[in-house]
């Protein structure tokens, strides 16, 4: 990768749609927190927790990532590691976050649903990065336990601009969920969830004709079936692709082997996100340069992906034309 685009892609403004926010905690802050709550973990010390990040997939992955979050207890935990996190977009040049949280993860341990939803709020607010908030359900977890979440969210639905579905996907189909997404729905909440990260196709066609989502997480199994693949393009519902999770959870070997020019070829509305950075060796660009390192990606795709980022976004209209036209002003200012 040239330094010209590396130094283009690094700058331009983005925006990141696929950040679960208990997947920013950086193992720093996880030993910082536990000593701070009395916490005691499984690890003698952060090299130690940091050595134990070598995942075969999905699962091997979330039994570490819901342990890191046991540290989280009190509103301030909740502030300080969303304040991380956005202090992280400024630097990637990301200007809007949505971003997930996984409530169930925290109440099943007896953290209060307003400790966790005030502590990441609060966050966003004071930073200076757009930042909206996805609530996600726990797909390895029961419906009935959705619905109840969903009930202690209501006094926070002015704070929520929609919801998700995440955790173990083979096994837990959208299915199982049609009923807390349908009252999601008349809530006037969006719609995403994980949907073809390990899982088939089948879970996609379900995720948009059973849930109604408007965003397909990851995804990337899609091209497995032609027919859903020319659909999703044709009804332009965005890909949040995350490139260094799909590596490090074995969804690909290798990066030179991930799908994502394709998935742009094939006319999707694909774009970059970290997943869980502090767990996948990197932020948003990190990604991008993983990317832009490994795969056939121009300056032109740059464009698109930046582009894509904003467009799929559940920005208002006029925000989001704002963003876009971010996007057209620095990409006809560089140099030719
Ligand atoms: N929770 C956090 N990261 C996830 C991922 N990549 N897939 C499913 N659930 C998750
Ligand atoms: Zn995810």
């Amino acid at each position: 990768m040239n330094e010209q685009l590396r130094q283009a892609v690094t700058a331009m403004p983005k925006a990141e749609l696929h950040i679960h926010i208990e997947g920013s905690l950086e193992p720093e802050l996880i030993f910082a927190l536990a000593e701070r709550n009395g916490v005691r973990l499984a690890y003698p010390s952060v090299d130690a927790l940091r050595q134990a990040y070598a995942f075969k997939d999905l699962q091997s992955f979330l039994d570490i990532y819901y342990a890191g979050a046991s540290v989280l207890l009190q509103e301030q935990d909740f502030y300080d590691m969303t304040a991380a996190f956005l202090e992280r977009c400024e630097r990637d040049n990301v200007r809007h976050a949505e971003i997930f949280f996984d409530p169930q993860t925290h109440t099943a341990r007896g953290v209060a649903m307003e400790t966790v939803v005030s502590g990441i709020h609060r966050a966003c607010q004071d930073s200076p990065v757009s930042a909206t908030l996805i609530m996600c359900f726990l797909r390895h977890l029961s419906e009935e336990d959705a619905l109840a979440t969903l009930d202690a969210a209501l006094p926070h639905r002015d704070k929520l601009i929609g919801v998700g579905l995440d955790s173990s996907e083979v096994g837990h189909p959208p299915e199982k969920f049609a009923r807390v997404f349908a009252r999601c729905r008349d809530l006037g909440l969006h719609l995403v969830a994980h949907a073809g990260e390990e899982g088939p196709p089948a879970y996609i066609a379900s995720a948009l004709d059973v849930l109604k989502v408007e965003r397909l997480d990851h995804g990337v199994r899609i091209l497995e079936d032609a027919a859903l693949t020319a659909r999703v393009a044709r009804e332009g519902i965005a890909l949040t692709v995350c490139p260094l999770s799909n590596t490090k959870l074995r969804v690909f070997d290798q990066m030179r082997d991930h799908n994502l020019v394709q998935l742009l070829d094939a006319g999707l509305l694909a774009t970059v996100n970290s997943d869980d950075p502090a767990y996948f060796g990197g932020y948003m660009n990190d990604n991008f340069i993983a990317v832009f390192e490994s795969l056939p990606l121009t300056l032109a795709h740059a464009k698109t992906l930046a582009r894509n980022s904003f467009a799929a976004s559940f920005l208002p209209a006029e925000q989001k034309r704002r963003f876009l036209d971010e996007v057209d002003a620095y990409f006809a200012a560089l140099p030719a």
